[in-house]
């Protein structure tokens, strides 16, 4: 039986790091307490450092970016209202219908490019208060950064107009932040500016700030008390779990600001590419850490050119039939950067066999 392709690089996700010895250390000194009594230390400690830093009361713990999110769509709306938001987006695209199979929430989308909001389709699209005829729109989702479009930056001024325009109506924003630590880190806006154009928020702990496990909801402090509920009908309710709020607490003081590194070897991944392949890429729409492959015009499609990557030992997701992603993470340096790229340029160049 032949051996297995040596892995070169692995740019599935970003939520394929393993925690540094550090953060390994930090979670063994954890102090704990039961937290379904409200009686870890370390929880409480990450939970108002996250509200804190994005500018709201009060913030949950959470197992995951899915219950963060489907918890916060839940304190937004309810059986029978609708969420809407782009059809990318990771809320609709890859919870699996957890927001029709959990809440009796339905969704409208529109297709955006890159998966940038457009604030204009958005307010269109709602239906804020649709009586007895119309579902009623409560809330519109914002990711940022934005995951199968790209990593694409959502610009404040539009997340501020759409916050607006939704407030003077009556519906809420929810903003799936589960890498708007990218987003700060790429623009210099601070997080509690972003936090200040949603009612819920979500951010993870385990996408590229490397923390194993663990997401946070923020939101005012009745909402947070609401999502603790809904968090423990869910089956999210933990007991210890301080062991893993250190490593977020970890992750949170070392590993936010070195995500510039990840976006600067994003960025000279995408311009080598496009020398390679153009087409395939336009560089400046790369912004973060978060590389999508126009793999057709190269006359690729998605699941070709990442397997064929792969049987070369550069591990990528294909997110679409002519779309192929690349992301780069905490366990990713500078060599492993340029082996992805020889690979992926070597095959762009070639065409399929
Ligand atoms: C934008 C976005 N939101 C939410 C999630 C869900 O996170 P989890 O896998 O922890 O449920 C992901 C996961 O990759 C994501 O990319």
């Amino acid at each position: 039986m032949a051996a297995p392709t040596p892995v070169v690089a692995d740019l599935r996700s970003d939520t394929l790091t393993r925690p540094t010895p550090a953060m390994r250390a930090a979670m063994v000194d954890a102090e704990v307490g039961d937290d379904v009594y409200g009686e870890d230390p370390t929880v409480a400690r990450l939970e108002a450092r996250v509200a804190e830093l994005l500018g709201h009361e009060a913030a949950l713990f959470m197992p995951t970016g899915s219950m963060a999110n489907q918890v916060g769509l839940r304190l937004h709306a309810g059986p029978g209202q609708e969420v809407v938001t782009d059809s990318l987006a990771h809320v609709l695209r890859a919870e699996l219908g957890a927001a029709a199979a959990f809440s009796g929430i339905t969704t409208r989308s529109w297709v955006a490019d890159r998966g940038l909001l457009d604030v204009d389709t958005a307010l269109s699209v709602m239906v804020p208060d649709g009586g007895a005829y119309q579902v009623s729109t409560a809330c519109v989702v914002v990711e940022n950064t934005h995951n199968f479009g790209g990593g694409t930056v959502q610009p404040l001024a539009d997340m501020r107009r759409l916050r607006e325009a939704t407030a003077e109506v009556g519906v809420g924003v929810h903003l799936d932040g589960a890498r708007l630590w990218n987003a700060h880190v790429a623009t210099g806006t601070p997080l509690s500016d972003y936090g200040a154009c949603a009612d819920t928020v979500s951010v993870c702990l385990s996408k590229g700030l490397g923390a194993p496990v663990g997401s946070v909801l923020a939101a005012d402090a009745e909402r947070i008390q609401q999502a603790r509920v809904w968090r423990k009908r869910l089956g999210g309710g933990m007991r210890q779990v301080g062991i893993l709020a250190a490593a977020g607490l970890h992750a949170l003081e070392h590993h936010v600001e070195r995500l510039a590194e990840d976006h600067a070897r994003t960025r000279r991944a995408a311009e080598a590419l496009a020398q390679a392949a153009p087409g395939t890429v336009q560089p400046g729409t790369v912004e973060t850490n978060i590389l999508v492959l126009d793999v057709g015009a190269a006359g690729w499609t998605g699941p070709g050119l990442v397997a064929a990557a792969g049987e070369a030992g550069v591990l990528g997701y294909p997110t679409g039939p002519r779309h192929a992603r690349y992301v780069w993470h905490l366990d990713v340096d500078d060599p492993t950067t340029d082996a992805a790229v020889d690979v992926l340029a070597g095959l762009l160049r070639r065409g399929p066999a």
